[in-house]
């Protein structure tokens, strides 16, 4: 009778354990809700930007090798790069700073290569400045890749009268002097650039002013944007970077009525010191893990200034135009500090995705960002030496996202999210996106922070009839500090998926670690 008792006793406490187990583990599922009927705002393809400046050889020899290069070349521009870049459906791209904008006198960049002057680019490395890429340049390169420019104009050295000028020589189609010489320069039809920055950085390398004295000559210099010949223009303002909301919202009392946009910059220091950032690719997991939890300080920031915003325009119409972002890593040693050149690992990429879902979640307020920079220099998405030319693990995600582009964020709500713990800190293990495309298509991003774990993940829809995968692909590779080298320029590449389940409306994704993943459902 005893032994009947133990071993009821036994079998008691066995059940007691697997019922635990088992609701602990369904405690643990990653699960998350898609409301494929609840559209919550349009995500604008021109979030994906990206940003090119007399920076280093982030121009010249990144993207510009000359006519005469042995560099296989269309009119002066690198083949490989027009290729890499036009597969990516850039929308836009900024230039030509940052910094150097402020500096820049756009008359020393048109009319015949070898009668335009020599500068001194002084931002970036002291290094001569010949100006063969100039306005005609970067426009054609524009048609080229066919991208959308976004020109930053000089406040901080140049007059309202030059900015003003620019725009008559770049959208005027009468016959005024100025659109006679751009005919002499050879481009008869105005361009018709739409989106210009008024400053940059205008509280430290754009001019070191106060929000006080900007937002004054911000009116000023905004008052002589004329729309030439009804080409709408699209006005940026400085903003400042991180949580700096002060400047903003003295901005927005003072000009928003002025302005389209307002800039916000953030980069991601994995230190989170500037003297110190840390190495592009020797790095350990707690540099690794402070890198991913920096880059989501973007989502408080971009709500922070909204909120401000909020206070003026609670419309939204004046837009947060993050236009500059990314990854700011120690130089790589043995190149000139002032070219800001750094590897670009799968970290890098990780910090993209991420970035990239805080700006989609934030659309309704965000309606462009560029990140820093597009070939080069600091997050590149190429990188170029001599004649040879590597797509980076960062280029990956952003044609992983290219599904994103110009569709309507979902609304989802998210039943439970484990987390990715390191040092006695956590951050939610999986960053997503949903959004819906125009043909009914779902388009999911998935990116799993976890270095070490694969992450099992639940995805229910509601609203919507789910019958097919059209696409899944994923990015991933051995370490977080994996990079594509030019000798192993296939190292962390996006390679097919099929690690996924669909069951009627429940689709289930086991998401590899350290990944992105993009999956297409119609
Ligand atoms: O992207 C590099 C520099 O960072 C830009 O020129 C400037 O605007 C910012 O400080």
């Amino acid at each position: 009778m005893k032994k009947i008792k133990e071993s009821y006793k036994f079998i008691i406490a066995l059940v007691t354990t697997i019922f635990l187990i088992n609701a602990q583990s369904v405690a643990q599922q990653n699960r998350v809700i898609i409301h494929a009927d609840q559209p919550v705002s349009e995500i604008s393809k021109h979030i994906y930007g990206q940003f090119a400046e007399h920076l280093g050889r982030g121009i010249y020899g990144g993207i510009w090798v000359g006519e005469d290069s042995d560099i296989p070349n269309t009119e002066g521009y690198r083949n490989d790069v027009l290729e890499a870049l036009r597969d990516l459906d850039v929308p836009n791209v900024r230039w030509p700073g940052g910094c150097f904008a402020d500096e820049y006198h756009w008359r020393d960049g048109i009319g015949p290569k070898d009668e335009r002057p020599v500068r001194i680019n002084t931002h970036w490395g002291m290094v001569e400045e010949d100006n063969s890429f100039g306005t005609h340049e970067f426009l054609r390169f524009m048609e080229l890749i066919d991208a959308e420019p976004v020109i930053a104009m000089n406040l901080g050295s140049g007059t309202p009268r030059e900015m003003a000028q620019w725009l008559e020589y770049l959208n005027y189609d009468g016959e005024s002097t100025l659109a006679n010489l751009r005919r002499e320069n050879g481009r008869d039809e105005p361009w018709g650039v739409k989106y210009i920055g008024v400053g940059n950085e205008s509280w430290g390398c754009g001019g070191n002013m106060t929000v006080e004295y900007y937002a004054d000559l911000y009116r000023r210099y905004a008052t002589f944007t004329k729309e030439y010949s009804g080409h709408e223009l699209y006005r940026v303002a400085s903003g400042w970077s991180d949580d700096q909301y002060g400047w903003t919202e003295h901005m927005m009392q003072e000009a928003a009525g002025m302005m389209e946009g307002i800039s916000l910059h953030y980069y991601t220091i994995p230190t989170g010191n500037w003297s110190a950032k840390g190495s592009s690719v020797d790095f350990d997991e707690e540099l690794y893990f402070a890198g991913i939890q920096r880059a989501a300080f973007m989502d408080e920031y971009i709500q922070g200034h909204s909120n401000r915003m909020d206070k003026f325009d609670p419309e939204k119409n004046v837009d947060l135009v993050v236009d500059e972002w990314g990854i700011w890593t120690d130089p790589l040693p043995g190149t000139n500090p002032g070219f800001l050149e750094q590897q670009n690992s799968l970290r890098d990429a990780l910090i993209a995705s991420i970035t990239l879902d805080i700006l989609n979640k934030h659309s309704d307020r965000v309606r462009m960002a560029n990140i820093a920079q597009m070939v080069n220099v600091l997050q590149a998405m190429i990188l170029t030496e001599g004649d040879q030319m590597i797509k980076t693990p960062t280029y990956h995600v952003f044609d992983l996202y290219r599904i994103h582009h110009d569709t309507n964020l979902l609304y989802t709500h998210v039943q439970n999210m484990n987390a990715y713990e390191f040092g006695g800190e956590s951050i939610p293990v999986v960053s997503m996106t949903v959004s819906a495309s125009e043909n009914g298509a779902i388009n999911i991003t998935l990116t799993n922070k976890n270095p070490d774990q694969s992450e099992e993940i639940e995805l229910e829809f509601r609203g919507g009839q789910i019958s097919e995968i059209i696409e899944a692909r994923t990015l991933t590779g051995s370490r977080v500090n994996s990079v594509n080298a030019f000798s192993d320029p296939e190292n962390v590449i996006i390679t097919d998926f099929s690690n996924y389940s669909l069951d009627g409306d429940i689709l289930r994704v086991t998401l590899p670690s350290k990944s992105v993943t993009s999956i297409v459902l119609q």
